[in-house]
């Protein structure tokens, strides 16, 4: 068997975290019991397995205000996305700095805990503008910081449950994980590919662009929390293995969840998943259009654009693509850098227009979705 060395990307920051003690359950019970959100239960999740390297717990005023300033940790790392733990003024008095917290879910579960270091308030129109650029609260992710508490306990954390990933477990790998599965596949190079829609004729597109260029390709779904109107996660994995199963090569692609919240938050959330996927053990990522975005916060190619300019700190090679078509007189997948046509030879839907067929029972064109995938999705629709 190989082994990790042949692995050539190190986790950001160097070393890959794991901050998981199944034996500190029973202590954890013992503690004062903080109830937080499913949002803050995936962030605890993915600090705890070196998800979030070079993360140890959710972050001090000193990092949380240059990542929101400066895109940097207070050590001067590139980090672009807050990851706090938001609680209400009336939770933060009962908290003592010094003290160690149990990290309750919604569904009772004690996962973590926390060994709170700092208590802090946050200037929310400062990190909306900052990491949204808007703050609108019209925009999913810009609502969620007015709707949360106004203090963030900052600290290490661990990990002493893992959540469960309910009917996606077998599809559960942790970052040091993946790594092992890249080392045992012989892949040298492997990209990742973030998405939190179902898999169209684009994405497959620029998903096999870039497999010619490297060895392996991670699909990496986001199944954390998504806006409503997203199509849900258990609908979207059922496309994933019907796509993979009949337009993939078995041995060149692996489906592994990310179990993060989507923050909607453009170009500095590409950095994040970049980020993130380099603690995967991915040597590469892809950035599409408008990567992460929502309606029209950002233009097409911010989020390219942003990362580029993080590209050689990050340490891991982002594949930029264009916005990717099916060119009627090409008859063949396309953008603006290799079609010469005119723009009504393109296929192009709107999020709205497809999901308005999806629930009519009708398939988009297979020009835009292979039809298994389309299939699978009118199901999910119905239901
Ligand atoms: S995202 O919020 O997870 O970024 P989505 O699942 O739509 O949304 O996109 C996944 C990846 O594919 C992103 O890198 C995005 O930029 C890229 N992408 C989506 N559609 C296209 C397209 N038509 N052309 C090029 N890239 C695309």
């Amino acid at each position: 068997m190989t082994n990790l060395k042949q692995q050539t990307i190190s986790a950001h920051g160097g070393e890959l975290i794991n901050r998981v003690d199944e034996s500190a359950k029973q202590k954890a019970e013992s503690l004062k019991q903080l109830t937080v959100s499913n949002w803050a239960v995936s962030d605890l999740e993915l600090i705890g397995i070196g998800g979030f390297s070079p993360l140890q717990g959710f972050m001090s005023e000193k990092d949380y205000t240059r990542v929101v300033e400066e895109l940097r940790l207070a050590d001067g790392t590139v980090w672009s996305i807050p990851i706090t733990l938001p609680v209400t003024e009336e939770e933060a008095e009962t908290v003592q700095v010094g003290e160690e917290v149990a990290l309750k879910g919604e569904d009772g579960i004690t996962y973590g805990i926390i060994e709170v270091q700092e208590k802090y308030r946050y200037d929310k129109e400062k990190e909306a503008q900052n990491v949204y650029g808007t703050t609108d609260e019209a925009h999913p992710g810009v609502k969620k910081v007015f709707e949360k508490g106004n203090v963030y306990l900052g600290g290490p954390i661990t990990l002493v449950n893992r959540p469960s990933h309910g009917q996606f477990e077998d599809y559960y790998l942790d970052p040091a994980e993946t790594r092992q599965l890249f080392a045992d596949l012989g892949w040298k190079t492997v990209v990742g590919f973030q998405t939190r829609n179902p898999v169209h004729r684009a994405h497959e597109h620029i998903q096999k662009t870039a497999l010619e260029a490297v060895d392996g390709l991670l699909l990496n779904p986001l199944v954390g929390e998504t806006k409503s109107d997203d199509i849900p996660a258990d609908v979207r994995m059922e496309s994933y293995e019907t796509i993979l199963k009949n337009y993939y090569v078995d041995d060149r692609v692996r489906l592994v969840i990310y179990p993060a919240a989507m923050r909607y938050a453009g170009p500095r959330e590409a950095i994040l998943h970049a980020t993130v996927r380099k603690n995967y053990g991915c040597t590469h990522f892809i950035v599409g259009r408008d990567h992460a975005g929502v309606g029209d916060y950002y233009g097409t190619y911010d989020a390219q654009e942003l990362i580029s300019q993080y590209e050689d700190e990050l340490g891991i090679g982002i594949f930029k693509f264009e916005h990717a078509f099916y060119c009627t007189v090409c008859e063949n997948m396309a953008s603006a850098k290799t079609c010469p046509h005119d723009k009504e030879n393109h296929v192009h839907l709107s999020g709205t227009k497809v999901r308005e067929l999806l629930r009519n029972g009708e398939r988009p064109p297979k020009e835009f979705s292979r039809p298994e995938v389309a299939d699978v999705l009118i199901k999910g629709m119905k239901n």
